[in-house]
């Protein structure tokens, strides 16, 4: 079966967020990220790319277990 990635059956991961753009990529110089940075994984936050704590909404709703990639600088 020939598949082209538009229209194969599989469900998009990205719902609702730039559907304008051709891919939704979004870079951060490690120096301005400060302390700690809570990154969306689950594509459903309306602060995209940040985690608004959607992700739990979404995994009650479906029975998926995503959450988001915290970045924080080491404690020394
Ligand atoms: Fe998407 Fe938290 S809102 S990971």
């Amino acid at each position: 079966r020939y598949l082209s990635g538009k229209s194969n059956g599989k469900s998009k991961v990205n719902q609702t967020i730039s559907k304008d753009s051709a891919k939704v990529v979004h870079s951060f110089d490690i120096e301005d990220i400060g302390s700690k940075a809570v990154f969306c994984r689950c594509w459903r936050s309306k602060k995209f790319p940040y985690c608004d704590g959607a992700h739990t909404k979404h995994n009650e709703e479906t029975g998926d277990n995503v959450g988001p990639l915290i970045i924080k600088k080491k404690e020394l």
